[in-house]
Formats: structure tokens, C-alpha cells, sequence
């Protein structure tokens, strides 16, 4: 039997996540002719599930130094052309309502489904091919073209981009396939790990585990890096948004610092003990926290009875533990639970301006497939429209 013909295009397109569908859209309204190829039933299915629904699609400050990346400089160039403004003009465009909740963050009113809608309506404006349904069976590179054998059919272009994502939530879909591929083409790789994830803790960290439900504002560090959110106990270890982004940057074997009480001055245990002496120290706690953690958290610290009967330095101590509670996660939920990936394909194989291979002119490799990771808040997607639009640019 003799192989089909290939379909000719300007580019292919492998994966039609929130990346893929805008270097498509972007690319095909400069007259390329377009395939979009994924094996998923319908393309953007992280878009659609989302910021609970309502897809937080950018955020207003983001900007490089909310990406993780070997190479901190990399996401500056497309970051800097394709801003957060610009995706807002587009989502205006297409009278989207939207709000900011906090910090930057900026959600759809309705549904995400209209970010996909607006994404397809900008591909068709292109006049871009989108398969879904279709597995990928073989990739080749020869005389300039790269062939793609997908389902029963066989395409063929002098440019493909590998937008298949990271492996977070494979129910979603999500494979290795970017990696593979990469590797199959020779580029490097960052160890890829989970991030934005809950981390758990092991039995000898009992008290947390006790107050599953319990949620509480906090400032969550590893180091210098520091992020003020909430943070919300679960029967496995700690979830919630302080924890989640604090986890990005956590590696096995590390410490994970909690100040339960961000908002207290230095001394403020001292001075409670000065001006209510005849208060029993676990309310003290319980007029700042969630009744359940400062029970838990007086018991760890042996704080019983009225103030007055504790010692300075012991209110002293208690308040710096509070400021700094330690502990040592035993890993996280995983690739399964995990928003994001951290790591992937590695920058230094690709040119930070249209992010083509170095090695192999007319690969081009973005979004969550790259080792450029955002911070939780709708920096992971402005990152795919920036890098999404970058290559566009250039197909
Ligand atoms: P994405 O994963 O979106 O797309 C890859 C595509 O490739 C998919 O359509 C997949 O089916 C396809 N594919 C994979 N393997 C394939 C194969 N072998 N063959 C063919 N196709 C294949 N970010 C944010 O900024 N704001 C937010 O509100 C959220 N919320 C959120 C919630 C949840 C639950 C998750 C899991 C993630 C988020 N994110 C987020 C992160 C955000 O969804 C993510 O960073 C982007 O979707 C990445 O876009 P990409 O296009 O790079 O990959």
C-alpha cells in the first residue's frame, strides 16, 4: 500500500491549547496556510476548565520576574511584545466581560468557553485547519519539511511547532509528548517537576494533618521567595494559593516556612501580655486565628494558662516559631493534582525572539511546553499567548 500524498501547509501546529490556537490564529491572519493537530475531542480543554470556569486569562502586572526558567532572561522578549494589554484588546474586542478579582487577576464574568470561542473565531479568521481527534502516529524531518502522520491522514510543512503542553493532568489530556518529541529532535531538556501543586507531609508532621478544612492568610517561604495568600490544610498536608506558588519553587530535602501572622508587629506577644495579663494565651492566639489552629498551635508550643504566668522569653520564642513555623513537606500530589510543570524543552535551544530551534530551523517549541513556568494568577496563560504570538509571528 502506498502512503497517502501529504497535505502541504506553511506550518503545523501540534496541540490546540491556549498556545497553539494563537501562534495558529496569529500565523494564518499573515496568510500561512495552517494545520492544527490534537488528539484531545476539543481543542482548549485547560482553557475551559480553568479559574474554575471563568478562566483567569492574563494578569495585568505580569511581567519576567513572575516566571520561573534556568534562564530568567528568556520570557523577557515575548512577555515585552505580546503584553497583557494586548490580549485585553482582543477579549474586548470580542465584548467579553471580565473583572479583576485580586492581585492583577482578570477573569471572564461568564464562562471560559468564551476565551475559546474568541481563540477559534480568531483561527477561522486565519483560515486555519484545527483537527481534534487525532493522534499523532509519526513525526519526520527530511529536505526541509517535517511530515506529520496523524489518524489515517499525512500533512507535510518546512515549519511545526510543538505546543503539546506539559504533563499536568494527564485526565485533561496532557502527555509527555512534548518532551519526546524535543528529544527525538535533539533538544535538551530541564527536569521537568510538578508546581503549583499541594505538598504533603508525612506522619511526624501531625499537626497540620489535624486541621484539615482549616484555612488561614499567611506569608509561605522558601528562602527569599515569599508569597502572602491563603493556605488551607487538607487531610493529605497543605494546599490553598500561598502554597501552591510557594511549591514552584520547592525541591525534595527543603524546608518550607509559614508566618501564621504576617500582620503582627515585633514584640506583639510581649505587649499582649503587658496589656491583657489576665488572658489565657490560647485566646490571645484565637483572637488572631481560626479557633482550630491556635488550639493546635498553643498546644505545640506548650502555651497554657494566663499570660502573665508566661515568661517573656518564653511569649518571645513562641513568636518567632509563629513567624517562621518549619516544616519539611514529603513530596507533592503530583503531576495528577499539579496546575503547571516546571521545566521542559530548554530555553538555550531556542531563540527567545520567535522560539525556533536553534539546531533544526522550523521547529518551534512554546507555552507550557518550554521551561518557562508563571506563577498562579493567570501569568502560565499570558505566557502562552506571548510565546504563542511570538512564533506566529515568525511562521
Ligand atoms: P495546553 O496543555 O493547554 O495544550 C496542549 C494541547 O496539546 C492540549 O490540547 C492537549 O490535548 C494536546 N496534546 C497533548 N499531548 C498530545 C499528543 N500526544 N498529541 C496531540 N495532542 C496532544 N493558567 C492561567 O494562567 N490561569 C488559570 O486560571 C489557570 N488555571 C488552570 C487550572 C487547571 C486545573 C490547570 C491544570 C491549569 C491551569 N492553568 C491556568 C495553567 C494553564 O492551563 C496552562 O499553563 C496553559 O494551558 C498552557 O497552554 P499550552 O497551550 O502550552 O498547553
Amino acid at each position: 500500500m502506498t502512503s497517502p500524498t501529504p497535505e502541504s501547509y506553511d506550518a503545523i501546529i501540534l496541540g490546540a491549547g491556549g498556545a497553539g490556537l494563537m501562534a495558529a490564529a496569529t500565523a494564518g491572519q499573515r496568510g500561512r496556510r495552517v494545520l492544527v493537530i490534537d488528539h484531545a475531542d476539543e481543542p482548549g480543554k485547560k482553557i475551559l476548565i480553568s479559574g474554575g470556569g471563568r478562566c483567569n486569562f492574563t494578569n495585568v502586572g505580569a511581567g519576567p520576574a513572575h516566571y520561573l526558567s534556568a534562564n530568567p532572561h528568556f520570557a523577557k522578549s515575548a512577555l515585552g511584545r505580546y503584553r497583557p494589554a494586548d490580549f485585553i484588546e482582543m477579549v474586548d474586542r470580542h465584548s467579553i466581560a471580565w473583572h479583576e478579582k485580586t492581585l492583577g487577576q482578570l477573569f471572564c464574568d461568564g464562562s471560559a468557553r468564551q476565551i475559546v470561542a474568541m481563540l477559534l473565531y480568531e483561527c477561522r479568521q486565519g483560515d486555519v485547519t484545527i483537527r481534534c481527534s487525532h493522534d499523532v502516529r509519526d513525526v519526520t524531518h527530511a529536505d526541509g519539511r517535517f511530515t506529520v502522520v496523524h489518524g489515517d491522514r499525512v500533512a507535510s510543512a518546512p515549519a511545526l511547532v510543538i505546543a503539546t503542553g506539559g504533563p499536568s493532568i494527564p485526565k485533561l489530556g496532557a502527555t509527555r509528548f512534548s518532551y519526546e518529541i524535543a528529544r527525538h529532535f535533539g533538544l535538551k531538556l530541564v527536569d521537568p517537576r510538578p508546581a503549583l501543586v499541594p505538598l504533603t507531609l508525612g506522619a511526624d508532621e501531625a499537626l497540620f494533618r489535624e486541621l484539615s478544612g482549616v484555612a488561614h492568610d499567611v506569608v509561605a517561604k522558601i528562602g527569599k521567595t515569599a508569597f502572602r495568600e491563603a493556605a488551607l490544610f487538607t487531610h493529605r498536608g497543605l494546599s490553598g494559593p500561598a502554597i501552591l506558588q510557594i511549591s514552584s519553587f520547592w525541591r525534595h530535602g527543603e524546608d518550607v516556612g509559614i508566618d501564621f501572622l504576617p500582620d503582627q508587629p515585633d514584640g506583639w506577644f510581649r505587649d499582649a501580655k503587658r496589656s491583657r495579663p489576665r488572658a489565657g494565651a490560647r485566646s490571645v492566639l484565637g483572637a488572631l486565628l481560626p479557633d482550630r489552629l491556635a488550639e493546635a498551635l498553643a498546644e505545640r508550643l506548650a502555651l497554657a494558662g494566663e499570660m502573665a504566668n508566661l515568661s517573656d522569653k518564653a511569649l518571645q520564642a513562641a513568636e518567632r516559631r509563629l513567624a517562621d513555623w518549619r516544616f519539611r513537606p514529603n513530596g507533592t500530589e503530583g503531576f495528577a493534582k499539579a496546575e503547571v510543570t516546571v521545566g521542559g524543552i530548554a530555553t538555550t535551544e531556542l531563540s527567545s525572539q520567535t522560539m525556533e530551534a536553534r539546531k533544526l530551523p522550523g521547529l518551534y517549541a512554546i507555552g507550557e511546553a518550554v521551561d518557562v513556568t508563571g506563577w498562579l494568577g493567570g501569568y502560565n496563560f499570558q505566557w502562552a499567548w506571548a510565546s504563542g504570538w511570538a512564533a506566529g509571528r515568525a511562521l
